[in-house]
């Protein structure tokens, strides 16, 4: 490692990426010698990169079809629009996420009904049975935010309930699952971020997975595949674009080859590689933390099979200045923490209050108080035990600090 790591101040950067792997930088390479970024030719049978990126992503989740867009966000987009989403429709989602997916329903045209957060970062059930009931929504999108996976059998038999179709925001979730069945196969369709900050990245990308044919046909055809959807590998029958492609219009959303190279050499061993890496310096971190005082970690059960890529904790029995005092004082020592708690939306944070497109924010109590101690910390994959270690010092010292002086 290149960073020093006393207590009094951590050299590192929280935002590290690794590189690509080799495989992916030959690819990238000798896509770039070639000139075809673009996913479609007019001529030519073999699949492409961004084609074989949905083969081998599709195979790789057990599902018979994937396609490839330019973002998350996109893909949420796709996905709810795909399902029958219509301008003024209302849609369930949690309250805890970030701002893409609330932009997705806005993209989407349709009015969020956001649903409550618990203490342990995961959608509030009795909530969502509630909001189901009293808004006759028929479509939830819900988050894995920072990777917490709520019971998905409960979840599903709530859904199941009211015939809600379920669309999976699995942004922070590849690689995870709840009770051995993967996330983002559990409803109707599963959205994957490549951005640079997940967990496969190629810079900007996203994955929808599912197994209607008739959402796939629709996706392929709405992220901007002109007539040239036989190229796709991982899509149905050309009988299921018959009933579409006079009624699907072209969003250009479509991921380009390179990106697609990139990512396919992040799939399978490599991701199975990093997500092991990554729980182990979760539990590095958590064990750090485990026994302070005014610090909570989220409760996870042994059915949630989570990729602990960042971690959360809250700050309790201390108020907002002690908390600000706190996170202050991590950040001069080289930790960096992210605050669900601020005013104002700050870098990739923001929370329910700021998106004020949609009107009046929705009023949330339990939200309120949970996210207002909620601090978030990303978990590069360069941490050693150390590192961990002594972030666990210098956030406990500056909680102690802040709370004695307050
Ligand atoms: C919880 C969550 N969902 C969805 C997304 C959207 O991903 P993308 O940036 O690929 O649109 C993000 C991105 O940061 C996210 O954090």
């Amino acid at each position: 490692m290149n960073h020093a790591t006393t207590p009094e101040h951590l050299q590192l950067d929280l935002t590290w990426q690794e590189p690509i792997p080799q495989p992916g930088v030959a690819a990238a390479m000798a896509l770039m010698e070639s000139g075809k970024l673009h996913r479609y030719g007019e001529t030519g049978a073999k699949p492409g990169e961004a084609a074989s990126l949905e083969a081998d992503f599709a195979a790789e989740m057990g599902m018979p079809y994937c396609i490839a867009m330019n973002s998350c966000g996109s893909a949420m987009f796709a996905a709810l629009r795909c399902s029958g989403v219509r301008p003024g429709d209302m849609v369930l989602s949690n309250c805890f996420t970030l701002a893409p997916v609330p932009g997705a329903i806005a993209h989407a045209g349709a009015v969020p009904v956001l649903v409550d957060v618990t203490e342990d970062l995961l959608i509030d059930l009795d909530d969502l049975r509630a909001k189901a009931q009293a808004s006759g929504a028929k479509t939830l999108l819900l988050s894995h935010m920072r990777g917490h996976i709520c019971n998905m059998d409960a979840l599903s038999a709530v859904c199941a309930e009211f015939g809600i179709r379920l669309i999976e925001d699995c942004a922070h979730t590849m690689g995870a699952g709840w009770n051995g069945k993967a996330s983002g196969t559990w409803g109707i369709a599963g959205c994957f971020s490549l951005q640079s900050y997940k967990h496969a990245n190629s810079g900007e990308g996203g994955l929808l997975v599912t197994h209607d044919a008739d959402l796939a046909a629709q996706a392929v055809l709405l992220s901007g595949s002109y007539m040239l959807y036989a190229s796709h590998v991982a899509r149905p029958g050309p009988e299921v674009f018959e009933r579409w492609k006079y009624h699907t219009p072209n969003f250009s959303l479509r991921m380009s080859n390179l990106p697609a190279a990139l990512a396919r050499a992040q799939l399978g061993a490599v991701l199975k590689d990093r997500c092991a890496r990554w729980n182990q310096r979760y539990a590095w971190l958590h064990d750090a933390l485990m026994d302070a005082p005014h610090i909570r970690l989220p409760l996870r059960p042994p059915q949630e099979q989570f990729v602990g890529s960042s971690l959360q904790f809250s700050l309790v029995g201390m108020d907002r200045a002690q908390m600000q005092a706190a996170i202050a004082a991590c950040a001069r020592s080289g930790v960096h923490i992210k605050w669900f708690g601020a005013d104002e939306p700050v870098g990739f944070t923001s929370v329910w209050q700021h998106w004020r497109y949609f009107g009046q924010a929705q009023s949330l109590p339990r939200a309120e108080a949970v996210l207002g101690g909620l601090c978030d910390l990303r978990l590069p994959l360069s941490l050693t035990q150390t590192d961990c270690e002594t972030i666990g010092q210098i956030i406990r010292r500056a909680v102690h600090a802040a709370q004695t002086s307050g």
